[in-house]
């Protein structure tokens, strides 16, 4: 393949060709040099590392010249020789160049010097170009692929599950709606409501906040599915840990019970972080050094340690006897904040901590029901760094139970009857879980705000690009 008349930078630092013809494309992130001699770093994005262009200036127009500066597009022929300079081991001498595009110095807002974080986000649309975004980009597609590789190879099948739907997943109600009603001028039926059946969908419809429920129907088909695509939430959190768009992966298993969908949940995140490690290392190095030095470290040890298994009841205990002074109060029943669940995992057991049965009021209404009337099946897996990573359950398979539940909640039986039917043919015990795709790109490049790790953010008031 040509791969657009050019040999990758990535590749050309591999190389053991010398004194070959080689063509290199990119963009110029750096130009030094005297009046006998420039050097040229360019970076295509292949790897974090750039490679060096020598030109001979007496071998150059002044003005073609001129216009290599930072940012610009360039394509090079030269030869690929053994670099005198220790940074790289090699570097091209150029016998041609040609400005693809220019970057007025003046006006391209990325310059050499570092930028920071905040600035780089009101130009999301350059960040690419940098080497910590390049960075967490290529880690980011690299975790994407070992996701589906990861069920592929144990023969989960990928289900699509609607982005538009009518019922409210998790009953947190915080959802965007959809709709193509004139909104200056909105029918309304006899009793003076909004009449939905003149709107596009004939109902009132939203952007989906889980592919769950439509995952348990393929799981109690294809017994092993899972999903992987984006999930809207309207709660207006302005956190590092929150995003108003945000991709999920979620697993759906049948014959499931709690126990497996923790070991599940358990080896999959050791499998995406070992794959990280062994995969993108070089991008990693880099993150280590320039923004947390205990990075790679402590990737290495989620990795080679036991996650701790611990009842909520216990956790609250130990967060009472803590003697800790929290911003949020603990008591039994209340649910956890991320200082609360920081605490359990980087300060009581130091490793990551798999939460079980949680109080059923703080939980979604389709969580197996525990014996005791109080508590549900549900897991919550908790990160250094992060708190809570992923969130699942066993799945109430009654249907009584799930019934009564639905109705003690005061939930739409009109828009869930489809899944509480599930229930009623061919029930089986099930088990799931929600990875927020987000929140182990925070994780695996230890970037601090989640704005960094998805290309254009959406958070509240923006929306940019
Ligand atoms: O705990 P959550 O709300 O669980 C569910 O949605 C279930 N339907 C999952 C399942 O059992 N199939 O969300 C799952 C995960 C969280 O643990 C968190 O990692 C992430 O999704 N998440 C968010 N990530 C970024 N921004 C937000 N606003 C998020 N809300 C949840
Ligand atoms: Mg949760």
């Amino acid at each position: 393949m040509s791969n657009g008349g050019r040999t990758k930078i990535s590749e050309l630092l591999k190389s053991a060709d010398r004194n070959v013809e080689v063509t290199v494309k990119g963009w110029v992130r750096t130009k030094r040099g005297n009046k006998n001699v420039a050097f040229v770093a360019l970076n295509d994005g292949s790897t974090i590392h750039n490679i060096q262009v020598v030109a001979d200036v007496a071998s150059f127009d002044e003005e073609l010249l001129k216009k290599i500066t930072t940012g610009a597009c360039l394509r090079v022929d030269g030869l690929l020789v053994d670099s005198l300079g220790s940074g790289q081991p090699v570097e091209v001498q150029a016998r041609r160049i040609e400005v693809y595009g220019t970057a007025d110095p003046e006006s391209y807002p990325l310059q050499k010097k570092g930028h920071s974080l905040e600035f780089l986000r009101e130009i999301a649309y350059l960040r690419p170009r940098t080497n910590t975004f390049g960075a967490v980009l290529r880690i980011r597609h690299a975790m994407a692929y070992a996701i589906h590789k990861y069920f592929n190879d144990r023969g989960f099948y990928y289900l699509h599950t609607p982005l538009i739907t009518g019922s409210d997943a998790e009953g947190a109600g915080a959802m965007f709606q959809v709709t193509t009603l004139d909104l200056e001028n909105v029918p309304r039926n006899p009793e003076g409501k909004v009449d939905y059946s003149q709107d596009f969908f004939g109902k009132e419809c939203n952007l989906t906040v889980s592919g769950q429920l439509e995952g348990e129907l393929g799981a109690l088909a294809l017994s092993q599915i899972y999903t992987f695509g984006p999930t809207f939430r309207a709660e207006n959190s302005n956190t590092p840990r929150h995003l108003a768009e945000f991709w999920m992966i979620e697993p759906e298993m049948a014959f499931y019970e709690l126990e497996d969908n923790m070991e599940l949940a358990e080896d999959f995140l050791k499998y995406l972080i070992r794959y990280a490690l062994d995969n993108c290392m070089d991008d990693l190095e880099f993150l280590n050094k320039m923004f947390d030095e205990g990075l790679i470290d402590r990737l290495r040890f989620v990795v080679e340690n036991d996650f701790v298994r611990l009842d909520y009841t216990e956790g609250i205990d130990i967060l009472l006897a803590s003697g800790r002074k929290f911003e949020f109060p603990v008591a039994w029943g209340v649910d956890l904040q991320s200082e609360h669940e920081r605490y359990l995992v980087e300060e009581h057991f130091k490793k990551p901590v798999i939460l079980i049965n949680y109080p059923k009021d703080i939980k979604a209404f389709y969580m197996k029901q525990n014996d005791d009337g109080k508590t549900v099946r549900a897991m919550d897996v908790l990160f250094p760094k992060i708190g809570e990573i992923i969130g699942g359950s066993e799945r109430e398979a009654d249907y009584g139970k799930l019934n009564a539940r639905v109705e003690e909640l005061g939930m739409s039986k009109e828009s869930l009857w489809w899944y509480l039917d599930t229930r009623r043919w061919g029930s089986a015990p099930h088990s799931g879980f929600g990875l927020g795709f987000e929140r182990l790109l925070l994780f695996v490049t230890g970037m601090g705000n989640i704005r960094d790790v998805i290309p254009f953010p959406r958070t509240p008031k923006n929306a940019e690009f």
